[in-house]
This record gives C-alpha cells, structure tokens and sequence, in this order.
C-alpha cells in the first residue's frame, strides 16, 4: 500500500475570524477528497438486551456531568451550548426569490424532515433585531423555495451564501453556482446539487422570546412537491441514495463542518426476538 503525501492546507480565502481560525489551521490535516466511505460492523455487534454500554468503551465513563438550568443563561451562551450537542445537523441550501424578483440563496442547519405522508421539511430561521432574514422574508411573501443538499464539492460555495449582504445582493453571484429551472415554483435549483427539493409553504409559525415576547425564530414548514436527484448518486433501486456517493456534509458547533466517512448497519430489534430476554430481566429486577 502506497500514502500519498498531502500538501499543508491552505486556510479558506473567506474567513471571517482569522484569529480562531488560524489556531485550528495550525493543526489541522489537509482534506482527502479519495477518503472512502467505510462500512463497518457497530461498536458493540454482541451487544443483548440489558447490557447497557460496555465499560471502557467511551472515554467519559468516570467524568462527573455539568448542569445548565437554560432560563438562567443568556442566549449567546445556549446557542454555543445546543448548536454544538445537537449534532450533526443536516444543511438546507435554500433558494428563494424576493418580490422584486431578486434571487437568494442562504444555508440553514436548523433543519429536519417532518414527515413522509404529507412530505413535510422544517427549517427555523432565528431573527436578529439588526436585519431580517431574506430567506424567511422571501419565503413568507412568496410562499415558495427549494432545498438543496449540501455535499463535499459544494460546501464553501454554500458557506460563502451566508454572508450577511445587504438584501438587493444576489448570493448565487457570491457562490459561482448554477440556476436549474425548477418545475413547479419559481425559485431555481442549484444545479450542482445532488438532491434539490421544490417546496411550497405549507404552515409558518413565530416563536417568540419568553420573557420579552420579542420575536426570535420562524419556524417554517415545508411541503416537498417535486424532488430532483443526479442520477449517479442513485443506488442501483433508482429511489434510494447512496450515502458514499451523496457525500453530505453537516453542520456542528462553531464553523465546524463534518463528512460522513463511516456508517454501520444495526437490525431493527423484532419482539419476537427480545421478548424472553427482557423477560428474564423484568423477573430479575423485581426480586432485587
Ligand atoms: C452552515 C450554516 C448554517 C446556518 N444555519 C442557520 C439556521 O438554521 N438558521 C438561521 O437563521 N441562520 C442560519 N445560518 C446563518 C444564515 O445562513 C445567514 O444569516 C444568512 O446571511 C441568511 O441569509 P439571508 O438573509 O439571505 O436569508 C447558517 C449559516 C451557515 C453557514
């Protein structure tokens, strides 16, 4: 087996807080574009019911926790705390189009699917008091976006999409990407996406600061009409996605952006199966 040497990399040609930043360069590696994606068995593939987690496995079995009570911390403080547990969160690339007919183009990570039946995505949009969202604002008028999944070979593209320009600046200039007619909205899909969605505002709702009553967030839910994927990112069932091909990239704390390089697969336990184990160890439980 051969290693190729990686040239150091190079720190991004955008950044916003050069000095954070530059200390994490220090000691980061360069990215490995050919890195495989790895099927691997779970953690604990022996693993029975009752067996909890097996000790010495994680590194944190003796560390004692730490509590926050979240009404007694400022929101700068529970934004870093849940943005960095609550992870990896997937990317909406959204596009949308203002009134005056300007195109946007922003990510947003506060985002999940809802449901299949009706075919529901959520997206939350948290307001600041110095300028509004153009997303939601243009969202909210029009009734009308896509959703576009962020992979490895897009991601600076789509991170340089969240830079705060003023709201007449067209964000798919800044990104160098590629309107694709959409089929039933207006606004475009980003062509060198994998997946892109077409969606229409099925519900919106504000949520509002609980002592002050001051508008935080908008919670948007969207409806999925159409949905548009690059065929090579097709398993050979032509419906599903193949996650080594796909190469999503989430979102953790911070600027910090992950790969998914490795996945395991774990059967969904059958009752049938489990029932005289857990049985057994409700039997036991009781006599202790
Ligand atoms: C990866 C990433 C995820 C983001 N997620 C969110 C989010 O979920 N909600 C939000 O309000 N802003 C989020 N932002 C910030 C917006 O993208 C940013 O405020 C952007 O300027 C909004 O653009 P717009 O005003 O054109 O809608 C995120 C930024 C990045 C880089």
């Amino acid at each position: 087996m051969s290693f190729k040497l990686l040239p150091r990399p190079r720190p991004p040609l955008l950044s916003y807080s050069r000095s954070r930043l530059s200390r994490r360069w220090n000691s980061a590696s360069s990215f490995d574009p050919h890195k495989p994606f790895t099927l691997t068995s779970s953690a604990l593939p022996e693993w029975k019911p009752g067996d909890g987690v097996s000790k010495g496995l994680s590194e944190h079995d003796d560390s004692p926790r730490k509590t926050w009570i979240l009404d007694e911390m400022s929101t700068k403080d529970s934004y870093k705390l849940l943005t960095s547990a609550i992870i990896p969160r997937p990317i909406a690339f959204i596009s949308t189009i203002a009134q005056d007919g300007t195109p946007n183009l922003a990510p947003f990570s506060y985002f999940s699917m809802i449901s299949h039946n009706p075919p529901l995505l959520s997206v939350s949009f948290n307001l600041s008091p110095r300028r509004p969202k153009d997303t939601r604002e243009n969202i909210l008028a029009t009734k009308e976006f896509t959703v576009n999944i962020i992979s490895e070979h897009l991601v600076e593209a789509a991170n340089a999409t969240a830079v705060e320009a003023p709201a007449d600046v067209d964000e798919w200039i800044v990104s160098g990407l590629t309107m694709e007619p959409s089929l039933q909205v207006k606004p475009a899909c980003v062509k060198e996406s994998l997946v892109s969605m077409e969606c229409k505002l099925h519900f919106s709702h504000d949520i509002s600061d609980l002592k002050s009553s001051d508008i935080t967030n908008t919670l948007v839910l969207g409806l999925i009409k159409q949905v548009h994927v690059t065929k090579s990112a097709l398993t050979e069932s032509e419906l599903v996605l193949d996650p080594a091909k796909l190469r999503p990239v989430a979102r953790l704390g911070g600027n910090t952006y992950a790969r998914l390089t490795d996945a395991f697969d774990i059967p969904r336990p059958a009752w049938k199966m489990v029932r005289d184990a857990v049985q057994t160890l409700t039997k036991r439980q009781s006599i202790e």
